[in-house]
């Protein structure tokens, strides 16, 4: 094993089982559970006390990313979602993540800002903001039922200030509440989403156009979190492959490959790839796999996901296209996943109806084996 958790070159095959180094953090093994909204904080987006039970049943996770939790009201609009803007917030999060660190677990909070997801509802009918002026596809979750999205305001180079800031903010009072790191979202269609991929990005400013410039709201907003916390507590997501709520690029090799580079030269802890495969029953990738081009590009700890089983993802890492996997549904009918997969015994099959609903069924009533 080298230094950072990696087996020496030629020698015994990593195992889902074996430590692996991610930062400031020891994993004691590389099954990661991926971050998960399951809509239990308050309308306040207060974590609850439910939130704790439910991330310390699943402590023995190498790692756990929590759902994705807003750095402000602007950039939140998904019900009974937790934030980390105000002191009620981190308060609330305190109690989880000291009932994780009791348990055994390591935890990092996933950074969010919605961007032109957020519909009116939550914005008291101000105005959500993203890369340009554009209308996200499909209808919002709102606290009334399924609504419109409306039209976005494109960000002034001030407002790209106040927001990258508030991302430094988020992280610091994440280490305020006790989390292990941050994973700055930056998948799945949401604010960082939007600045990368060209079909939301139309600006002609430095943060539009050709792809060194779409990179460089995630990159500052990295460097501002790397500068606040650490690089070694700081961690990306990317969803190069599919759209995501209308976010599509024309070019994702060279545009994801040019943003792990970037975030490489960063030395952030890890950089996390949710990759639907084709065996996926969840999203469907639109082109062949681009994470073996991130992982020539990407020089740190390497997080897969989507789609994977026991035995796909300890594939993924004897042939060394990861660290590490993230696991995303199976970690939410199966709290104590590692030692399943370690004995081989049968995953407990998952409710999709308590995804999003309120309360302990379907969330914390899923038992570990005896
Ligand atoms: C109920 C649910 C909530 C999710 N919430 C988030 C989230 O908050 N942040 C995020 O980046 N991905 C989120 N995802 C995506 C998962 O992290 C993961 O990428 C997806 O489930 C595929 O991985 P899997 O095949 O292991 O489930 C969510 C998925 C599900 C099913």
């Amino acid at each position: 094993m080298t230094a950072d958790g990696r087996p020496v070159a030629g020698t015994v095959m990593p195992s889902l089982f074996d430590p692996v180094t991610i930062g400031a953090t020891v994993a004691p093994n590389r099954i990661l559970m991926a971050p998960l909204t399951r809509s239990r904080a308050t309308r306040s987006a207060v974590p609850t006390p439910l939130m704790a039970q439910y991330y310390a049943q699943r402590a023995s996770a190498g790692l756990i990313v929590s759902e994705a939790t807003a750095i402000s009201r602007q950039g939140l609009g998904w019900p009974y979602a937790p934030g980390i803007w105000s002191e009620d917030q981190v308060a609330g999060w305190r109690v989880v993540t000291r009932a994780v660190h009791e348990a055994g677990g390591r935890i990092f909070c996933q950074l969010w800002h919605m961007g032109r997801m957020v519909a009116p509802q939550f914005l008291d009918g101000r105005r959500s903001v993203s890369a340009s002026a554009t209308i996200a596809p499909g209808l919002a979750h709102t606290y009334d039922g399924k609504r419109a999205y409306a039209r976005a305001r494109a960000l002034s180079l001030t407002g790209i200030r106040n927001v990258v800031n508030e991302y430094r903010q988020a992280a610091r009072h994440a280490v305020l509440a006790g989390f292990d790191g941050v994973e700055i979202h930056g998948a799945n269609g949401y604010l960082v989403d939007q600045f990368l991929r060209s079909s939301a990005n139309r600006r002609r400013d430095r943060y539009g156009g050709e792809i060194g410039n779409r990179i460089n709201f995630l990159l500052e907003t990295t460097e501002a979190v790397v500068e606040e916390i650490g690089r070694d507590r700081t961690g990306v997501r990317l969803s190069p492959n599919g759209a995501y709520y209308g976010v599509n690029d024309d070019e994702p090799e060279k545009l994801f490959v040019a943003a792990a580079a970037a975030l490489s030269s960063l030395g952030i802890a890890f950089l996390e790839i949710r990759e639907p495969r084709p065996e996926d029953t969840f999203a469907k990738p639109d082109r062949p796999p681009i994470h073996p081009l991130i992982r020539k590009a990407f020089q740190g700890v390497l997080v897969l996901n989507s789609g994977y089983d026991g035995r796909s993802a300890q594939d993924a890492l004897s042939r060394r296209e990861a660290d590490a996997i993230s696991f995303g549904r199976p970690f939410i009918s199966n709290p104590d996943l590692p030692e399943r997969l370690r004995s081989g015994k049968p995953l407990a099959t998952r409710d999709i109806t308590t995804w999003y609903t309120q309360g302990a069924a379907g969330y914390t009533d899923y038992p570990a084996l005896a």
